[in-house]
């Protein structure tokens, strides 16, 4: 029997953001979050293999071997110890991983890896695991990460349980509910951010006065922004995304020592952003910022271009990409980064192409 898997994985992007732990090692979070995946013009592929030959784990990403004793790669990686439990096997595991866009991009692709990983693993292993059971594997390798084992608009339910059991990612609408929905990201730097999305949120819980009052809003805005969803209201869609990424961003400076992700083309964004909906007269375009001060300006299709030109006009911004709203993880026949016995074949991502054999 086979048991290689490969799975290809793509990034989401949250409109509620996750922000804080209930507990870091089962990876829980404080509150509620919500997010669209991507399509596959940003992906991760990824290739498991299990052979009773094999003498060790080992990790290769984007063609480098990582070492797995480092603790936070062995935190991200328990997962795998875990499938094997629940596959009976006692088989050691080679990966391999890609990023399917330019590394310059600025992009962690932690969610896509691990979605990929947990996807791919459990197959390989084989385990016919459903999107909650994946989502909650995917979850302990990095918390943004469930939300991306699936398509479409996904929350992230909180769950009271101490165990975890009730932290799992839920769709909440198929893609196909809103094909008209866009994400143009704007890249203003590509540098890995100085302050990790894990230790930040520790200190911002530990030190911030105004976390607990975020926290308390979370409820009422998952309310209001899925109503917002459900009807395709964009104007109180975008407010909301809006209002959400500062709260965080808020936290986040009143966190001590203060952490600050965005710049001075992330503001200039903004204030763009802000003149481009005054000028139309009502929202048709909503930032959105993450761990890092890259943009992602939710819109519609018909504003895209627009969007885009007036993106492009901004001093800073390098690079310019354009995704809809993605279907969740692929598993593919074809296109493995590994042979059956473990050995590499050789792809690479090639722009305007993705991921090729080489
Ligand atoms: C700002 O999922 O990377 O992107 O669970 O510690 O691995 P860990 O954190 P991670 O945090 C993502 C934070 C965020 C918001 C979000 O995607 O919801």
């Amino acid at each position: 029997m086979s048991m290689r898997a490969t799975v290809e994985a793509t990034p989401n992007i949250a409109v509620v953001k996750y922000w804080g732990k209930r507990d870091e090692t089962l990876i829980l979070p404080t509150h509620s979050s919500l997010s669209f995946t991507m399509d596959e013009t940003l992906c991760t592929r990824t290739t498991v293999v299990f052979s009773p030959k094999f003498r060790q784990d080992e990790l290769w990403l984007n063609g480098q071997q990582m070492d797995l004793q480092d603790k936070e790669t062995a935190e991200r990686f328990g997962m795998l110890e875990l499938i094997r439990k629940q596959a009976g096997i006692r088989h050691k595991a080679k990966i391999a991983s890609l990023n399917g866009f330019p590394t310059a991009a600025g992009f962690a692709s932690s969610a896509a890896g691990m979605a990929a990983l947990a996807c791919a693993a459990s197959k390989a292993a084989g385990l016919d695991l459903n999107a909650k059971d994946l989502s909650i594997l995917a979850r302990l390798g990095s918390g943004s990460a469930c939300r991306s084992v699936m398509g479409g608009c996904v929350e992230w339910k909180a769950g009271k349980k101490a165990d975890g059991s009730d932290s799992y990612a839920e769709q909440v609408a198929p893609a196909s509910h809103w094909p008209e929905l866009r994400n143009v990201i704007a890249v203003v730097d590509a540098k890995k951010k100085k302050v990790s999305s894990r230790s930040g949120m520790k200190q911002t819980i530990r030190t911030s006065a105004l976390y607990p009052a975020r926290v308390s809003y979370i409820p009422v805005l998952m309310r209001d922004i899925k109503a917002a969803i459900q009807s395709k209201d964009f104007p109180a869609f975008g407010e909301l995304t809006m209002r959400e990424a500062m709260n965080m961003h808020a936290v986040m400076l009143d966190t001590w020592p203060p952490i600050v992700y965005l710049n001075d083309y992330s503001k200039e964004i903004m204030y763009a952003v802000n003149e481009y909906n005054q000028a139309a007269g009502k929202i048709k375009a909503a930032y959105t910022f993450d761990a890092g001060p890259n943009a992602h300006v939710y819109t519609t299709d018909d504003q895209a271009a627009n969007v885009r030109k007036m993106l492009q006009s901004i001093d800073g911004v390098k690079k310019i990409i354009t995704c809809k709203v993605g279907n969740g993880p692929q598993y593919l026949k074809n296109g493995h980064l590994l042979e059956e016995d473990g050995t590499a074949i050789a792809h690479q991502y090639v722009e305007g192409k993705g991921i090729v054999k080489t």
